[in-house]
């Protein structure tokens, strides 16, 4: 590919759909987050966790709106975006494993733990990075460090941390998720 095509093709990645709108009630939650600091800016962490919330991951047009929110330009928040792990810049699952794959939990099991959920969940263990399964609902992500370090191996579900997991809590707690899914 050319330097020009490349160029094009940069462009339109960055493109962001003009239509993007968010619901009223979210709209009012986050200017009511907004009013709590005496700087826009100050929120930027805090607009950014209730968007990731609604649509389950940052979009660029999300992005966009927000800076234009907080009267910041959007690569200040895509500094952020990109800087915590917490934010997601592709949908993830409705029930999200984060492995914490640091030194006490690798040297506990956390490796063999994420192997197990990806082997239950028909994911590749093989594969790094983030993975779904096919259907939306399951995400499996290794994360450095969870800050729980002498209670390794350690997951979070969702907002949720679990200590000295082992593959039967990983076991049930699929299985909540599932009946939780079908409801
Ligand atoms: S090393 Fe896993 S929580 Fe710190």
């Amino acid at each position: 590919m050319n330097a020009q095509n490349q160029t094009v093709n940069n462009q339109k990645d960055c493109r962001v759909k003009s239509d993007f709108k968010i619901p009223p009630e979210l709209e009012a939650q986050v200017d009511e987050y907004i009013s709590r600091y005496p700087q826009k800016r100050s929120a930027s962490l805090m607009v950014l966790h209730l968007l990731q919330r609604h649509f389950k991951y940052i979009s660029p047009e999300a992005l966009e709106w927000a800076a234009k929110k907080l009267d910041l330009q959007p690569i200040n928040l895509f500094e952020l975006v990109t800087f915590y792990p917490m934010f997601h810049r592709k949908p993830v699952g409705k029930f999200h494993f984060r492995v914490c794959r640091t030194l006490s939990c690798a040297i506990a099991g956390s490796y063999e733990l994420r192997k197990f959920l990806c082997e239950q969940l028909g994911l590749d263990p093989n594969l790094s990075g983030v993975q779904t399964t096919k259907d939306g609902v399951f995400t499996v992500e290794f994360v450095e460090c969870l800050a729980s370090c002498d209670k390794a191996p350690v997951v979070m579900l969702n907002d949720k941390l679990y200590e000295k997991t082992t593959p039967d809590d990983l076991r049930t707690l699929i299985k909540k998720c599932k009946t939780e899914d079908e409801r």
